[in-house]
């Protein structure tokens, strides 16, 4: 096996050319197919990785750790509270210390700006697991998931991401969506919308990839869409008084039957999970109580309907994920 982005970190999808970029769909189906198949080899034995997470999570944390546990490498989990990191002792320090002591670095948390000092630092390959600005290892299982769920090569499929599109998912699927060659929508009131930047960056990646990438507030834009992505209305680490705001802004943009319909009855539901789609939940019980919506970003029965491939896409973090360290840690099994 090769390994052409051995050694690379994976701090954000423009670090990668489109090629590149596509690359990991391929290594990722290569390994999800042996790993079904109880034909995996073990391309990351002995390799370290620390794991630093300043804030939650469910599917990257656990996609790192069984990822490297299926490929013979060990991980060290630093959970929000329990390192220096940030608090006593700085990045650049931390960088110093893990990569003395590891092979590669995963890292989320509230900066961008932190995953790339991280970089610049650790001396070995870091992989960046959600920041402010992007959401890159998501992306990839978003992408093999579409693939996956697609008659369609991906340059010739569309999607439409609904919600707010100024912060992570909104940035990435439209950069990632435009390197991979697919007709790109987002869908968000022009306060949620991407910055010019991002927008500019996306258009010349579609240049090169042949990608169609349409941002805008109109509503009609999910139609003929193959696939509807959303997001939590307000994301980790936003203060709790944007609820009101976000609430009254993006409640027309909230995936329901209608909308799935509007976009077409063969349409499928994604979402990066975790979602807020009924009142089980304490953040879905303040919804309901403050606001009177049951569910919030997306309705029950769409989340829970025929047409929803989340656990699909939840399921891809950890084959996709596999990828990203393999590609940059794996050597010859
Ligand atoms: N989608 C995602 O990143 O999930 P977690 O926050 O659970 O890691
Ligand atoms: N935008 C969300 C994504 C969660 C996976 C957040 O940053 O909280």
């Amino acid at each position: 096996m090769d390994f052409p982005l051995n050694g690379r970190s994976f701090l954000r999808e423009l670090d990668f050319t489109n090629d590149e970029w596509a690359s990991y769909l391929d290594l990722a189906a290569h390994l999800k197919a042996a790993n079904k198949a109880g034909t995996e080899k073990q391309y990351l034995r002995g390799r370290r990785i620390a794991l630093i997470f300043e804030k939650m999570s469910t599917r990257t944390r656990c996609a790192f750790e069984v990822a490297a546990f299926d490929q013979g490498a060990h991980t060290t989990y630093l959970d929000p509270s329990s390192s220096h990191v940030g608090y006593k002792e700085s990045v650049a320090d931390t960088a110093r210390v893990l990569g003395r002591m590891f092979d590669g670095i995963q890292f989320r948390g509230n900066y961008q700006t932190t995953v790339e000092q991280l970089d610049e630092w650790a001396g070995v390959p870091v992989f960046n697991g959600l920041t402010d600005l992007w959401h890159p290892t998501q992306m990839l299982a978003d992408a093999l998931t579409m693939k996956e769920h697609s008659t369609k090569p991906l340059s010739e499929t569309s999607f439409a991401y609904v919600g707010d599109a100024r912060f992570n998912m909104g940035r990435s699927l439209l950069v990632s969506g435009a390197m991979l060659g697919m007709d790109v929508r987002i869908v968000a009131p022009k306060s949620l919308q991407p910055p010019a930047d991002v927008v500019e960056v996306a258009q010349d990646r579609a240049a090169e990839s042949g990608a169609r990438v349409t941002v805008t507030d109109e509503l009609d834009a999910v139609e003929g869409a193959d696939f509807l992505h959303t997001d939590m209305w307000v994301s980790m680490g936003e203060s709790a008084d944007a609820w009101d705001e976000r609430v009254a802004l993006l409640r027309p943009y909230r995936v329901d039957e209608a909308l799935m319909d509007r976009a077409g009855a063969d349409v499928k539901f994604m979402h990066c999970l975790p979602a807020v789609h009924d009142s089980t939940t304490e953040i879905g019980k303040q919804v309901l109580d403050k606001y009177g919506l049951e569910g919030c970003e997306v309705s029950g029965d769409v989340f829970d309907g025929p047409r929803s491939v989340v656990f699909d896409q939840a399921e891809n973090r950890m084959h996709t994920i596999k990828a990203v360290m393999v590609a940059s840690l794996g050597r010859d099994a």
